[in-house]
């Protein structure tokens, strides 16, 4: 990639490569609250990124020479961005306030929005007082989501995140993947007459949804039989209306969203019905508003202090000057274990692109690999390669002032733990520390941590619905700002269609017995051991 703010970025990081953080830290006393943000109920310190002032202020340049306000605007607009589909990208609208106008081709779709949500809590409320019965008149007391990729993950995610929130009497099942194995296991201690299914699906079409819906259906109708006992025991939650009357739910039991809401950007949107059953329309609202607060925030505050603006390109500066082709997110909390997962979707599918909206080839790095594990559980498995390894992995630490379990002093060792693990990347332990222990020369290089890993941490108060909702839009909107820096669509996801079709067709040869195969001799070789050793 190459332009005036880019080149001054790539001179400076040649200046400023071999700093390290003990002597940014050693110059400015203030340094650790000089590059610390705090809005929307977030603390964000990222003093212990390897930055400068200049630094950020030559980042704000590369943002202004890529007109992010601009684009920003553009997104709140209702602009068709994503450009290869041909679709505007709001996710803001579905957390837009009732009083907001959000316009999509000249049309208002907070109204739409808005009544969709009333649904969906009347729903929910009935669902959570036990006077919506399944068909035999006895009480839902289990609620099973069928979906994937976005339709699973935020689901999964934000019922796992917000579990101090939800009605407990009420039991909650997440299948995804197309291995039986998935449906077999969520279903096997459940009472059909018990259970409602929630068949999640942008379009509708998708194979692995379609066959565990239809593999439920088959389920609870061996128990209730009767066709009938659908209407009580499968909802909908689709842009789709025709195939989800074709597979036989009453669209009265649906509820819709549109084109222009991304599966990954989709968790506040109907799709979200496990959710709001989990923690009520009050918790959902909640979750909403703290959305909302991220949402105003990315689009009015100016860059210097506009966290998803910072974090986003933090991003491109350790990636693509550093090298740096991973983040790690390390939640200090156990109820965000799958946040590191939904965000593997979220940052993954957007930005792992390799041309420009123009459609030639990108020339930096694009998206990051994103993965982590909850704290303090990563520190006993890959945090060694972090401390010690060669690869440069920046890290996400996300904590909390409050747990929703005080249990004698776990979560001041917790906390303890993130707070040490964010000072022993930055500093590290030089070799003459560890002499000093009186450690023996020949163990002074395996026991000497190098330190100058940059690691950002995001503390808030508690992991309310509000705060969750705040977090999951920082991330979308930093995505967002990555995909502007490299210029690239972060709403489209061509990359996951080869795989689907190859699928399909040898999906029907191992089922044949011996039509030719037609694929190289690796597949053709693969297949026909499967095909003659299958169950
Ligand atoms: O993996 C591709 C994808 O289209 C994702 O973007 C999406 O979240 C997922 O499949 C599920 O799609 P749907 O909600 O249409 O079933």
């Amino acid at each position: 990639m190459s332009s005036r703010a880019w080149e001054a970025l790539k001179q400076h990081h040649a200046e400023v490569k071999d700093v390290h953080l003990r002597e940014l830290f050693a110059k400015d006393e203030g340094r650790g609250t000089r590059f610390a943000v705090e809005a929307c109920g977030l603390y964000v310190d990222f003093s212990k990124q390897r930055i400068t002032s200049r630094t950020l202020e030559l980042l704000f340049s590369l943002a202004a020479e890529r007109a992010l306000g601009q684009r920003i605007e553009a997104m709140f607009k209702g602009e068709r961005i994503n450009i290869t589909e041909d679709r505007a990208v709001l996710h803001v609208a579905l957390r837009a306030p009732k009083t907001a106008t959000i316009s999509v081709d000249g049309v208002n779709v907070v109204p739409q929005v808005h009544a969709v949500l009333g649904r969906m809590g009347e729903f929910a409320e009935r669902v959570r007082s036990g006077r919506w019965l399944g068909y035999t008149g006895k009480r839902i007391k289990n609620v099973v989501n069928i979906g994937i990729g976005g339709s699973d993950l935020g689901p999964v995610m934000a019922y796992e995140a917000l579990r101090a929130y939800t009605q407990r009497d009420l039991t909650f099942r997440f299948v995804s993947n197309v291995d039986g194995t998935d449906l077999a296991e969520a279903t096997r201690d459940l009472d059909a007459a018990e259970t409602l299914f929630i068949v999640a699906s942008k379009t509708f079409t998708t194979q692995e949804t379609m066959m565990n819906a239809a593999s439920a259906r088959a389920w609870s109708l061996a128990s209730l039989k009767d066709d009938a006992s659908v209407a009580k025991h499968f909802v909908a939650v689709s842009t789709n209306e025709a195939e989800v009357k074709k597979f036989g739910i009453d669209p009265a039991n649906m509820f819709g969203f549109w084109d222009w809401v991304g599966g990954r950007y989709s968790m506040e949107s109907a799709i979200g019905l496990s959710t709001m059953l989990a923690v009520g329309p009050s918790g959902f609202a909640q979750l909403l508003q703290g959305f909302h607060t991220m949402d105003e925030h990315f689009r009015s505050t100016p860059f210097e202090k506009n966290l998803p603006v910072l974090m986003g390109l933090l991003g491109v500066w350790n990636s693509d000057f550093f090298g740096a082709h991973t983040l790690a997110v390390l939640p200090y909390d156990q109820y965000l274990k799958r946040f590191p997962a939904y965000l593997q979707q979220l940052t993954m599918e957007s930005n792992g692109k390799r041309v420009t909206l123009g459609g030639a080839d990108v020339k930096a790095g694009t998206g990051a690999v994103y993965w982590g594990e909850p704290g303090t559980n990563g520190q006993h498995s890959f945090y060694q390669l972090i401390h010690q390894g060669t690869r440069l992995v920046p890290c996400d630490f996300v904590g909390f002032m409050k747990s929703h379990n005080p249990l004698g002093n776990h979560h001041d060792v917790l906390m303890a733990n993130l707070f040490a693990q964010g000072e022993a990347l930055a500093f590290g332990k030089t070799a003459e520390q560890v002499r000093a222990e009186g450690v023996a020369e020949k163990l002074v290089p395996h026991r000497t941590f190098p330190g100058n890993r940059p690691s950002t941490t995001i503390l808030a108060e508690r992991l309310d619905p509000a705060t969750l909702g705040t977090l999951v839009a920082l991330y979308e909107h930093a995505t967002y700002t990555q995909s502007v820096i490299w210029d690239i669509n972060a709403f489209d996801q061509w990359g996951v269609e080869l795989g689907k079709v190859l699928a399909k067709r040898i999906g029907s040869e191992l089922e044949a017995t011996d039509p030719k195969l037609e694929h190289d001799s690796s597949t053709n070789a693969l297949v026909k051991r499967y095909r003659s050793r299958r169950g």
